[in-house]
């Protein structure tokens, strides 16, 4: 049984969609993925796609793609509600902990060069600046860091 506070992070399905759709829209206005791939993302082959949910509702999710040999974090992102309480971070460590165990050799992101927490995120977890995609995201035209985690050498978690 959960309580009503509690904070679980799981595996998405397709019954999470709408929810997802929803803040998929808020966290990225228009550069939001479409309805159709949301979908095709949460259960596409190598993917690995995790919510947060807090007293029953989904309030965060991210997803990795995993070709293999390197992981990509696809996307990360928390209901503005509930952002600063480290569920982006707890869902970060979930998809290093699956690329470790997928046995990735190391993880790749983009980011947002004007995105701050998300950098900050990442270079906490240990990421670093790997180069930068100019004109990346649209609209806008706006830069891209690449960012760079190498697994080799470490260990899996017990
Ligand atoms: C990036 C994001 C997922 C972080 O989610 P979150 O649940 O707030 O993350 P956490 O609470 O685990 O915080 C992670 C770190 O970011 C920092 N952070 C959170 N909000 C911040 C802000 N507004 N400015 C600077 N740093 C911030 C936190 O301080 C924390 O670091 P700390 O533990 O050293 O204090 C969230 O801001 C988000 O959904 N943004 C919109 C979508 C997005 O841009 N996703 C990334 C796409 S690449």
């Amino acid at each position: 049984m959960t309580e009503p506070g509690d904070v679980l992070v799981r595996a998405l399905t397709p019954a999470d969609l709408p929810a997802l759709e929803r803040m998929e829209i808020d966290l990225f206005e228009a550069a939001a993925w479409s309805p159709e791939s949301l979908a095709s993302e949460i259960s596409g082959p190598g993917r690995w796609y995790v919510g947060t949910v807090v007293g029953g509702e989904l309030v965060g999710y991210a997803g990795l793609w995993f070709d293999g040999y390197d992981a990509q974090v696809m996307t990360i992102g928390t209901d503005e509600r509930f952002q600063g309480r480290g569920l982006g971070r707890r869902m970060l460590d979930n998809l290093l902990d699956r690329a470790r165990s997928l046995g990735a050799a190391v993880v790749l992101l983009e980011v947002r060069v004007d995105n701050d927490p998300a950098i900050h995120l990442y270079e906490s977890a240990g990421f670093e600046r790997l180069g930068m995609r100019r004109a990346y995201y649209q609209p806008g035209n706006i830069d891209a860091w690449t960012m760079r985690l190498d697994l080799r050498g470490q260990e899996e978690p017990a």
